[in-house]
């Protein structure tokens, strides 16, 4: 799973310097909305269950803070052209333990609430732990997008009350109502390239069971991402190693979890790289248990 999906260097600038695309990258304002004419970086974590002690086999990696925090402390390994410009963090956080160490984590982060911000107390913790995104007073929001180096990246809320582990895009804890009216908006705005990620997966093959976006969700989910055809999309919830689905045109992932996985499987991270003309991404694992060494 280490095994990088990226192509080398050589084969990347043959790619860009021989697209039409590439060449009108090189004609394009450098602006933190315009597009890259460099390949650039972004993570995806998922599940950091924060609050959670060691677990068992893997006590070496600490707590569930200080694994989310091992993250940070691997992409800095990195080498300079492969540091993210940011990470999504895909829900079950904790906000509670992670307020004390928000200070030590200096990329900028962009999260969505997981159903364990399923109570009024977890979700407003959250919302005010990163008000740039979901705003605040009566412009709190749950789900919000933003533009980075021409790519638009859209945070979806789908974790509604009471920790619910079926997804689904309408709950009374969703603020405001209308989610799927502006998803539908979204999904079909002018940007040309277009990243998704939420906690709760869709149901690919139209099962209703738990784990996953409820049926109708699920139905109404694909068929707008068949017809709008963003690049990639991320989810988390399974803790199970990291899966690669295709809904149509698009890629789907469900990433591991970076504090535990079903079966003992390897905790880790995934690192992005934003191509002129495509999206690769490779694992980072940070973790492996006593068992599996
Ligand atoms: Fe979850």
């Amino acid at each position: 799973m280490e095994a990088f999906h990226f192509p080398n260097r050589r084969q990347f600038m043959g790619i860009a310097a021989g697209s039409a695309l590439g060449a009108s990258m090189l004609l394009a304002e450098a602006s933190d909305d315009a597009p890259a004419r460099e390949p650039f970086y972004f993570a995806v974590i998922a599940d950091p269950h924060c609050a959670e002690g060691p677990k068992a086999g893997m006590e070496a990696y600490g707590n569930g803070v200080e694994k989310f925090l091992r993250c940070f402390d691997r992409m800095k390994e990195l080498p300079k052209e492969e540091q993210p410009d940011f990470a999504l963090v895909a829900g079950d956080i904790h906000p509670e333990a992670l307020a004390p160490h928000l200070d030590k984590i200096t990329l900028p982060l962009h999260v969505v609430a997981g159903n364990h911000e399923g109570s009024e107390e977890t979700r407003g913790r959250l919302r005010a732990m990163f008000p740039q995104d979901f705003g605040s007073g009566d412009g709190v929001r749950d789900y919000y997008a933003f533009t980075h180096k021409g790519v638009r990246f859209i945070a979806v809320c789908d974790a509604g009350a009471g920790g619910d582990h079926i997804g689904h895009f309408s709950s009374e804890l969703i603020e405001p109502h209308g989610q799927c009216d502006w998803l539908e908006k979204e999904l079909r705005g002018p940007e040309p390239r277009k990243v998704l990620f939420a906690h709760i997966p869709p149901a690919l093959d139209d099962v209703e069971r738990n784990m996953y976006m409820g049926r109708n969700d699920s139905r109404w989910f694909l068929e707008l991402v068949r017809q709008t055809k963003p690049e990639m999309l991320f989810f988390g919830h399974l803790h199970h190693p990291t899966e690669e689905n295709r809904i149509g045109d698009t890629q789907s992932i469900n990433v591991r979890s970076c504090c535990w996985n079903f079966k003992n499987e390897p905790i880790g991270f995934l690192l992005v790289r934003v191509c002129v003309n495509r999206m690769e991404f490779r694992e980072v694992i940070t973790g492996t248990c006593a068992d599996k060494q």
